[in-house]
């Protein structure tokens, strides 16, 4: 199912049962690249703004809560992460794993304590 539907956000919401009951939300998704660094860029905040709605919902407010998102660099997701992550974390940092290859534009935001 397309986690950037209505329905998917729907089915997973009710699949978790009560709001603000969750610890940590981890999105792992990734659209298949195209060779377009905006299209793929595109597709991945799409997912990450999709895995953010659930995370919203869901995740507890609490210091401890987390959202780890996977994103590729870009303005745009630079852009999510101020605007958003930001306003919605009391912490949030860019972190490359040692085993995504280091001409991979490919990250992960960890993000500590939902504020809500
Ligand atoms: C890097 S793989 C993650 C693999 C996963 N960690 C595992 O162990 O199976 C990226 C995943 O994102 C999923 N994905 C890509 N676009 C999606 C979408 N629109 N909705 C739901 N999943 C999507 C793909 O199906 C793929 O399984």
């Amino acid at each position: 199912m397309d986690a950037t539907t209505r329905d998917a956000l729907v089915k997973l919401v009710e699949n978790v049962h009560g709001d603000r009951c969750v610890d940590v939300v981890l999105s792992d998704m990734m659209a298949n690249t195209s060779g377009n660094p905006i299209r793929d860029s595109v597709a991945s905040l799409d997912l990450c703004m999709a895995a953010f709605e659930f995370a919203a919902v869901m995740l507890k407010t609490e210091p401890s809560s987390a959202f780890i998102c996977k994103y590729f660099m870009s303005r745009e997701a630079d852009e999510f992460r101020k605007d958003t992550l930001e306003c919605r974390f009391s912490n949030v940092r860019a972190v490359k794993t040692a085993a995504s290859r280091s001409e991979s534009r490919e990250q992960y935001w960890v993000c500590r304590g939902f504020l809500g």
